[in-house]
């Protein structure tokens, strides 16, 4: 079928509101956060149920028709925009946005894919429960990206990874089919877990219309610090002593190079250093209790006042308020906002058993510097799972292009270091579009030929999010 012919009956399933198709209004699907790919569309589909998804992925597959399945557009590795071929048609959940339910019994959600983290989060505090997943970009991050991806984030310390939370979904398979898969048990031992396989499979499986949320309690108590540390391995050596204390209080430990902060705190307006002196590296704790009488500042000082007289904490700030407590998280979460205004950067997000974090650290630094003298090492993130963002920033002054050329180099050096250290090339943000290229070498033989067959199982056309995951996969 021609696509003006395809997409005339694709209009026919979404009406106007679900079409787009003047460039100026498909621009902003068309090229990725970080201005790494800048793909084509003829036309960006935003359906508003899971019907209409399921209508218009059987259309594209009788048309022969490929497609990238969007959420919030937020993927740091490419996964969710279209080929720079012009043949795939973009699929957006951003319409598809309503709770299904709330059960603070159950404790769980069931959620539209296109309803951003935030909205549900929100969602699930005014039914007094707590959505434990927390993300920097939670704001623009849709449900459906977040589970397609497996996202982790903030909590993932105590709550686990996005798939953790998943307890049920609802996926329009490659030719249409709809699978519903939204129950709400703890317990289902019923031949394979799909849901599983889903979530975490990057859009290249089927597309997530809705899904089952595991809640939490809501925090009664939350307590968090910022602090000055002498070294990452300081910064090991304190969240020992919180997991001593009682690692279920801890709800996130990250860790901060002085150069992020810096970066922080000169290009994103209204942000301030809250202790006496910057440093090198920095640590922010936030612990969280369900209980009113948890105890949870009291423990909070006394552990950073042993840590201070050891001379591991070097300064301390607490928030008093929940003013100060969005404060010091900001301090965090505009990294990646602020190493990108500050000029080109390579990411790394890697993981490593927590207990290499350290050293992960020191050697890739050493590596990056040697390879680029001059560049400048960022390394940031959740410290309490081993997931850093070994990210490096451009040498000041220097082309931005030329840097961004040396990304394979880049990229390959941290590897060799996270190899030897036992570690993943990728922790959280997946593998799209970015990271094909070292699948053979980290998931070669036998993991990547199972993965290459259950593909052809569900999507033996390829029409689903080709290029990402797999090496080799259609575009
Ligand atoms: C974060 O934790 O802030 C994100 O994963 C962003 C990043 O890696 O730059
Ligand atoms: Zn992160």
């Amino acid at each position: 079928m021609p696509y003006a012919e395809l997409i005339s009956a694709l209009r026919g399933i979404v009406g106007d509101r679900g079409l787009l198709t003047d460039p100026s209004d498909t621009a902003p699907y068309t090229a990725d956060w970080r201005r790494l790919y800048q793909g084509r569309t003829e036309a960006v589909i935003r359906p508003a149920s899971t019907a209409e998804v399921a209508a218009v992925v059987r259309l594209c597959a009788e048309a022969g028709a490929p497609l990238a399945i969007q959420g919030g557009n937020t993927s740091m590795v490419g996964g969710a925009v279209p080929a720079e071929n012009g043949r795939e048609l973009v699929l957006s959940l951003a319409r598809m946005r309503q709770v299904r339910d709330i059960d603070p019994l159950d404790m769980t959600m069931t959620v539209d894919a296109g309803m951003t983290l935030k909205a549900a989060q929100d969602a699930a505090a005014a039914a007094g429960c707590l959505l434990p997943l927390s993300i920097s970009s939670e704001g623009s991050a849709q449900i459906g990206g977040v589970l397609a991806t497996n996202a982790g984030g903030n909590n993932t310390v105590r709550y686990g990874n996005a798939r953790d939370l998943a307890l049920g979904l609802e996926i329009v398979l490659a030719d249409g089919q709809v699978w519903d898969g939204l129950r709400r048990l703890r317990k289902d031992n019923t031949g394979y877990c799909l849901r599983h396989l889903f979530a975490g499979s990057e859009g290249t499986l089927g597309v997530i219309t809705a899904a089952v949320l595991r809640l939490a309690p809501r925090s009664r108590e939350i307590v968090v610090a910022l602090c000055s540390v002498r070294s990452p391995e300081a910064a090991l050596d304190l969240f020992a002593r919180f997991q001593a204390y009682d690692p279920a209080a801890i709800q996130a430990f990250e860790y901060m190079s002085g150069m992020g902060m810096e970066m922080v705190l000169k290009h994103i307006d209204g942000t301030t250093l809250p202790l006496a002196q910057p440093a090198d590296h920095y640590a922010l704790i936030e612990l969280a209790s369900p209980r009113l009488d948890a105890g949870l500042r009291e423990a909070l000082e006394s552990v950073l006042e042993k840590a201070l007289a050891d001379d591991i904490v070097i300064d301390a700030a607490l928030a008093e308020s929940e003013a100060q407590r969005a404060a010091l998280w900001r301090l965090r979460e505009e990294h990646a906002e602020a190493q990108k205004r500050e000029g080109a950067s390579v990411k790394n997000d890697v993981s490593v058993p927590v207990s290499k974090v350290p050293d992960l650290i020191g050697q890739a630094s050493e590596a990056c510097i040697g390879l680029i003298p001059g560049s400048r090492p960022v390394p940031f993130g959740h410290m309490g799972d081993g997931n850093i963002h070994f990210n490096l920033e451009q040498p000041e002054g220097a082309d931005p292009d030329a840097f961004l050329a040396r990304d394979h180099a880049i990229m390959d050096a941290v590897n060799e270091v996270v190899r030897a250290l036992g570690g993943s090339f990728s922790a959280e943000h997946g593998v799209g579009k970015l990271k094909t290229y070292m699948m053979p070498e980290w998931r070669g033989g036998a993991e990547l030929e199972i993965m290459r067959r259950i593909k052809r199982a569900l999507d033996p056309a390829g029409l689903l999010n080709p290029g990402k995951v797999l090496p080799g996969s259609m575009e």
